[in-house]
């Protein structure tokens, strides 16, 4: 339980850019930011973040919200779990009431699992640096690969004792439940009703996901027996999928969002000794293939990839081998293969960064260029060889998805293998074909086989895949006396829509002055407005989830004005500051000339025209202060749907983003717009109102009796005649209809 002025802090800190930042590389387009989307397999921007009304939104697969929802979704955590996560971020403190029991049990399964594996985490980390075998078995190991204090705490490396269940008693001893500890993996149920410690007697490297919390761990023996596994890992589990973690990029994203690069090598160790040496935007597959899940998170912050691998043979067949995956996904790649005797661990601690840096210039290599090379050294004059080489490395070019990295390759291939062009775009054409055959195949089985998995449920549709950005759709709105078809049920919602979302995003803010019964003229602003005229027609939202947003923002309208007036309080005083400021500064000409009379004017003039531009900008900052604040509390509630619907409505507002748009059209901003489309939204409303009881009444007249007839008849008159008045009200004209 947070209490509520501790979440209206946290929702005050987080800054939108921030937060997604963490997880999404973002580049600055006009007032928003874009980035490839987290929520699927995004291959050009589509993820949107606008930082003034701190929201974002993927305009292909429709994902996003505020801060709070982003974290909810990318992390799965729970309304309040998300809140914690963002007071974390931002050192904001949490008063936290002791949890009962049941609390506790109703905690997710995945929440409880990362707080254990943290706790252990700790307690690795404990092991290492303060007991005596810590420091002479795996403090010693790490030093001796010449790994620094800081090092060693920054990726939280540790050390597990020798003993049988030492983690699993000081676990169980500290209330965490022994099932949990078997599922996440830190130990192995027994025979005795107890439980085995799994990493005993090793080091410890603890996996990260993106988010930087311990989703894992992997342990390193320090004997040399060749039948003693080398590493342990954690099980797969519910926060561990080895087939989506890539072990480093918690520690590397930053760096490899800004360099627009990354680096990928084998282990732990080599992450972990290239991070020291100052090349930090490096992450490990952990010695399996990569997988489509890995470069999915690999490519949110870079699409320029480089293999690092041994230069002994080996090495460069087990590279050749998994890059195909990474071409098929569209990455750049290159490949950099070191000496033979090294791998990138021994690499960087045999040589300075400059040596390091210089030896990267000169061997980073081109992978389809490296592959032919290899190919054709192998198949050295052998002419079937030759073939067999020259197939597998057009085969590899079909692969890439994007048609004019593949034709640059072509013509790089056909000078490198001394073959007409032509020949060699006919075998892409034809290798690609039956690519994208097989992999339809096999998108259809995986289908099957999911849907197989989950019984009855049919799968979500599966994203559509997008190949340029597409606009968002503007909401539908029909113009004045616009005779709609009659379906008029959906038009009414529509219309509720277009209404809830100019409150959700204008609400607060001033439409015009209202003369009130009591004879008072009152500013009124668009959502005051709106209620007004709801009360005066007897109208109501009938869409119930429009309506609980309709209410929830009425509530906002008390302390909205009370906020209000602390801000316009600190605006004057600003404005008061800033024409003092500007005041004070000299003009160029120079008054001496002038008589005092004449100074006086002058100044006078001078002052007009600084508090007028003041005024301006003063008024601009409440227009901000007043659009935003209903905006951002109503992205922030902790009403789902209520928030789920601000966050929708918000991005449809998004500034439309076509290149074209920005640079070279003068946007009327529709904040602008309000005293004439108010008006309109609510008119088409009330005429969609109209029209359905029209039709409603119509209706029941074909199937009356004819004693009910001339009542329902009157009836109809009756609304004809509001219909009439409204047209006139709004200024145009309605043909009735005979
Ligand atoms: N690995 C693993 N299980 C194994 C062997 C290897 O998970 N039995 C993974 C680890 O992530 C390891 C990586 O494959 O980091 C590379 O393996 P290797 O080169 O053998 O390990 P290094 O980390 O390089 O170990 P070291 O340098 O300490 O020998
Ligand atoms: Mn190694």
């Amino acid at each position: 339980m947070i209490d509520h002025n501790t979440v209206q802090q946290i929702l005050d800190t987080a800054d939108i850019v921030d937060v997604v930042s963490d997880f999404v590389a973002l580049k600055r387009r006009g007032t928003n930011w874009i980035g490839l989307c987290p929520f699927h397999n995004d291959r050009r921007p589509s993820f949107y973040v606008s930082r003034a009304k701190g929201i974002c939104k993927c305009f292909a697969c429709g994902e996003g919200g505020s801060a709070v929802n982003f974290i909810m979704k990318h992390e799965q955590l729970s309304y309040p779990e998300a809140l914690r996560y963002l007071a974390n971020k931002y050192h904001i403190e949490i008063q936290e009431k002791e949890l009962t029991d049941e609390e506790k049990q109703a905690q997710s399964e995945r929440e409880a699992m990362l707080m254990l594996n943290e706790w252990a985490c700790a307690y690795f980390e404990k092991q290492l640096h303060e007991t005596q075998a810590g420091q002479d078995i795996g403090l010693t190991y790490f030093k001796e690969r010449g790994f620094s204090d800081a090092t060693i705490k920054e990726f939280r490396l540790g050390y597990s004792s020798e003993s049988y269940d030492g983690l699993y008693k000081a676990a169980v001893a500290q209330g965490f439940n022994p099932q949990l500890l078997f599922d996440v993996g830190l130990c192995i149920k027994d025979d005795r009703g107890g439980g085995r410690d799994r990493y005993r007697g090793r080091v410890i490297f603890p996996i990260l996901n993106i988010a930087g919390k311990v989703i894992a761990f992997g342990g390193r023996t320090l004997k040399k027996d060749k039948n003693i596994a080398k590493y342990v890992n954690s099980p797969e589990s519910v926060i561990y999928s080895k087939r989506d973690v890539i072990y480093g990029l918690y520690h590397a994203k930053r760096e490899i969002s800004k360099q627009d690069k990354c680096y990928i090598v084998e282990g732990y160790a080599d992450v972990i000794s290239m991070h020291q040496a100052g090349f930090k935007n490096v992450i490990a597959s952990s010695g399996t293939a990569l997988t489509e899940g890995h470069i999915h998170a690999i490519r949110r912050f870079t699409s320029n990839v480089t293999e690092m691998f041994d230069g002994d043979a080996a090495g460069i067949k087990a590279a050749l081998r998994g890059v195909d995956m990474l071409l098929k996904e569209g990455l750049n790649i290159k490949v950099l293969p070191l000496p033979p005797e090294d791998d990138p661990d021994t690499f960087v601690r045999a040589h300075s960064h400059t040596e390091v840096e210089d030896y990267i210039k000169q061997n980073e290599a081109d992978f389809i260029s490296f592959k032919a090379d290899v190919m054709l050294k192998d198949a050295q004059n052998d002419p079937i060889k030759r073939t067999a080489a020259i197939t597998d490395v057009v085969k590899s070019i079909a692969i890439i998805p994007d048609e004019i990295t593949r034709m640059v390759y072509a013509k790089e291939c056909s000078s490198r293998f001394g073959i007409d062009e032509q020949t060699i775009l006919r075998q892409i054409k034809h290798h690609r074909n039956k690519f994208i055959e097989q992999w339809h195949k096999e998108r259809q089985q995986q289908q099957a086989r999911e849907q197989r998995m989950s019984g009855e449920e049919t799968p979500p549709p599966p994203i559509p895949e997008t190949p340029d950005f597409t606009p968002p759709i503007p909401p539908a709105t029909t113009a004045p006396g616009d005779e709609r078809p009659l379906n008029a049920s959906s038009d009414l919602t529509i219309q509720e829509r277009e209404i809830i979302r100019l409150i959700v995003n204008y609400g607060m803010c001033y439409l015009k002055d209202t003369e009130y019964d009591d004879g008072t003229i009152r500013p009124t602003t668009v959502l005051e407005h709106i209620s007004n005229e709801l009360y005066l027609d007897h109208m109501q939202f009938s869409n119930p989830l429009y309506h609980s947003t309709f209410e929830t923002a009425l509530r906002y309208v008390e302390p909205y004005y009370r906020d209000q007036s602390t801000f316009n309080r600190a605006l004057e005083e600003k404005m008061d500051n800033y024409v003092a400021a500007e005041m004070a500064k000299n003009d160029d000409e120079s008054p001496e000339a002038l008589d005092s009379d004449a100074l006086i004017n002058a100044q006078e003039r001078k002052k007009k025209a600084i508090e007028a531009k003041a005024s301006v900008m003063a008024k601009n900052e409440l227009m901000e202060f007043s659009s935003d604040y209903l905006l951002k509390a109503l992205c922030s509630i902790d009403d789902d749907d209520v928030r789920q619907l601000a966050c929708d409505l918000a991005a449809d507002n998004l500034p439309q983003l076509s290149k074209i748009h920005t640079q070279f059209a003068v946007i009327v901003e529709e904040r602008d717009r309000l005293l004439h489309l108010v008006p309109e939204r609510l008119y088409n409303w009330k005429n969609a109102l109209l029209i359905q009881k029209i039709n409603e009444t119509k209706d029941q007249i074909a199937h009356a009796t004819a004693d009910q007839l001339p009542e329902l008849m009157e009836y109809l008159q009756e609304l004809y005649k509001v219909r009439r008045q409204l047209a006139a009200k709004i200024g145009d004209r309605v043909v009735n209809p005979k």
